[in-house]
């Protein structure tokens, strides 16, 4: 049972003080009782909100394929965003919706996005080692031994002290590789290659855990069902 003004505004579709006025208006009935108590509690499969059902109210979990140019971030001065790609209501809920780690600017791929803070929690510490694969163009020919190198779990970044996690390359072309990560740190593909002499010119997450964006077009979502990682999974 959930009370029904913090629902409408945990779902996004009004203010807290708002839902007075849309119970006053007639728009929230339960089992088909209009409801007169905003502050009243009832059970979301029996809610009506304007006649329809609540919007998502066990938590969203969605696969987004992130285009090229959007930024993970809540900041508006930050430019176009990829939480522009959602449903207005779904950008207004409570807890917000929130990538599960970040893609830069100038990587596209398989972006996860939840409002499970725990789930962002759990799935972006390094703890849980879940693999990512990145599929990256470079602007010379990879050097021998780089899988090496990354496999080593010696590889140190500029500005850090600690070694990355080992990391699988797969060499597809002499300028593209595929990388596997179990850790998420700043711009990691961009620099662990720099290191090594590369410049990245584009850089793709194909997948995430077992997750892969299928036929997806960039700027697409699907849902996921939200208790999809069950807590006993990760
Ligand atoms: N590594 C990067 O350099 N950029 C990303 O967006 C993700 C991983």
């Amino acid at each position: 049972m959930r009370r029904i003004d913090q629902l409408l505004s945990n779902l996004g579709y009004c203010s807290r003080r708002e839902a007075r006025a849309w119970v006053t208006a007639g728009r929230v009935t339960v089992r088909g009782v209009p409801v007169t108590d905003p502050g009243a509690k009832a059970d979301p499969v029996d809610l009506r909100i304007d006649g329809g059902p609540p919007d998502h109210p066990d938590g969203l979990l969605l696969l987004l394929h992130k285009p090229l140019g959007c930024v993970c971030s809540h900041d508006i001065r930050e430019g176009p965003s990829v939480y522009d790609l959602l449903p207005p209501r779904w950008r207004r809920r409570h807890p917000p919706v929130t990538s599960i780690g970040r893609l830069d600017k100038d990587t596209s791929g398989l972006l996860l996005l939840t409002d499970q803070p725990t789930l962002v929690h759990r799935l972006t510490s390094p703890r849980h080692k879940v693999s990512k694969v990145y599929r990256a163009t470079v602007n010379r020919d990879l050097p021998n031994g780089l899988a090496g190198v990354f496999a080593s779990g010696t590889l140190v970044l500029h500005g850090e002290t600690k070694p990355c996690a080992p990391a699988t390359l797969r060499i597809i072309a002499p300028r593209e590789a595929e990388l596997t990560l179990t850790e998420g740190r700043y711009h990691q593909v961009r620099r662990m290659l720099a290191s090594q002499g590369c410049e990245v010119l584009a850089l793709h997450r194909v997948s995430f855990g077992d997750l892969t964006l299928g036929d997806l077009p960039a700027g697409a979502w699907r849902e996921l069902p939200p208790n999809f990682y069950s807590p006993l999974c990760i």
